[in-house]
């Protein structure tokens, strides 16, 4: 389950009843299940049980710091892309060695944040950058514990292309044949210390071609620096689980994506790195909202929500599906659009979709909206961003306050210090 159900015709999260959350709180309001993610997290550990393994939850799917917290009490580490991350995942309690540190462009500042925290992994992703965190590490006087991010270069089915991101061409990575001229710079650069090689194939990746593709890939890229003497102790598989958002998809096959990432990891005798965002969070979060009116323009109809693509923008960027379900259950149907208050046409929740026949005042759940939900909204005319609630059994917490419109201008001010040029 994925917490939210049904009960005497009342969409609950765990025990708890949404209108209760939506009178305490208001909407729109993000509301996360914790016994969800908890659920989430123990399967993929399972599914990992007996090979040496660390679940890095990567942090740009939900960023909030209970959630983090949460995740940490549970075990995990944290993948991280920025030192804003890095910030978060230290305030949530997590050490350095729990942060393994992505992404194509890292600035010095955030390469000595990262080696000043003891980061586990700095990924590399070009020439470029090795060069950069071998001189920052020089200037702190520290050996940068890195890996080298492989692009396998192998095709990926995703619902969108934005999500992609382990095919030729692409920004990420190092193409594996580059893998061992970057090797053979290593002796060069005294202050990192290959450790680990590690891909990341795309999100919401339907099957598991690509995985079985890639990691022959990598495990080659794992020759190479081996052959090379270098002291590797990590293979980072990196996240891209899928989750279901439509009615008719099942759930990722997680034992099957275990065996196959297992079966390649064991003889390496290697520990196991997975970076999940989405497959532990984005099935334990609803975005709750309140319809403001209903309209009928055109011969069409429309339901007019207090949440916009501000809040949640994966349908606008991605024309991504989220079920839409009402929080009473309600007579009725009707085929219209689900669309927020912005003046934009591109924000809409659902196109053309059959809906119960809710009227003003009633709530919906956007369901499947606690990864890339929250993270990825903005303050986009003038909106501030909605509050955030944590529901763990019978009982819930703000753990996100809704911001207010002080917040808006709070780092703006008038230009009283002109300076010339
Ligand atoms: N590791 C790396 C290096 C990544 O770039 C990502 C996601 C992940 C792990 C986690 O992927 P996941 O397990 O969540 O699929 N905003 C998009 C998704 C972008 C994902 C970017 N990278 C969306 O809303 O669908």
């Amino acid at each position: 389950s994925t917490g939210f159900d049904y009960r005497a015709g009342v969409l609950h999260a765990e025990e708890v009843p949404l209108p209760t959350i939506a009178s305490a709180v208001g909407t729109p309001t993000y509301v996360y299940c914790a016994n969800t993610i908890r659920h989430r997290f123990h399967q993929l550990d399972q599914a990992f049980h007996g090979v040496p393994h660390h679940i890095h939850f990567a942090v740009k799917a939900n960023s909030n710091l209970s959630i983090l917290s949460l995740l940490r009490s549970l075990g995990a580490g944290v993948d991280i892309v920025s030192g804003g991350e890095l910030y978060r995942a230290l305030a949530a309690g997590f050490h350095g060695r729990d942060v393994v540190f992505s992404g194509v462009g890292k600035t010095v500042h955030e390469i000595a944040q990262a080696l000043n925290a003891g980061v586990q992994l700095i990924n590399i992703e070009s020439e470029a950058e090795l060069v950069t965190v071998n001189a920052v590490a020089e200037r702190l006087g520290v050996i940068a514990p890195i890996a080298i991010r492989v692009n396998p270069e192998v095709t990926v089915d995703t619902p969108h292309a934005y999500i992609k991101t382990g095919e030729k061409g692409q920004k990420f990575g190092i193409p594996r044949d580059d893998v061992s001229r970057l090797v053979a710079c290593l002796p060069d650069l005294p202050n990192v210390q290959l450790r680990g090689l590690g891909m990341h194939l795309g999100s919401q990746i339907g099957n598991a071609d690509p995985l079985r593709d890639a990691l022959p890939r990598l495990l080659s890229a794992l020759e190479q620096a081996r052959a090379a003497g270098q002291p590797i102790a990590f293979l980072d598989v990196g996240g891209g689980l899928s989750v279901p958002y439509e009615a008719h998809e099942t759930e990722a096959d997680i034992d099957d994506y275990a065996r196959i990432v297992r079966a390649a990891a064991l003889d390496t005798g290697l520990t196991l790195l997975l970076e999940p965002g989405r497959f532990l969070v984005a099935e334990a979060g609803v975005l709750l909202t309140e319809v403001l009116y209903r309209k009928h323009a055109a011969g069409k109809d429309f339901v007019v929500t207090d949440a916009g693509m501000n809040d949640l923008i994966r349908p606008a960027l991605y024309q991504a599906y989220h079920a839409i379900d009402p929080v009473v259950i309600t007579d009725g149907a009707v085929v219209a659009d689900i669309v927020g208050p912005i003046c934009e046409s591109g924000d809409f929740f659902a196109k053309d979709r059959a809906v119960p026949d809710v009227q003003a005042g009633a709530l919906l759940a956007v369901r499947t909206a606690g990864a890339y939900g929250f993270s990825m909204a903005s303050n986009y005319n003038s909106r501030a961003r909605p509050a955030e609630v944590l529901v763990d059994g019978e009982q819930f917490a703000v753990v996100g306050v809704r911001e207010s419109q002080e917040d808006l201008v709070r780092l703006e001010r008038a230009p009283l210090h002109w300076r010339t040029a």
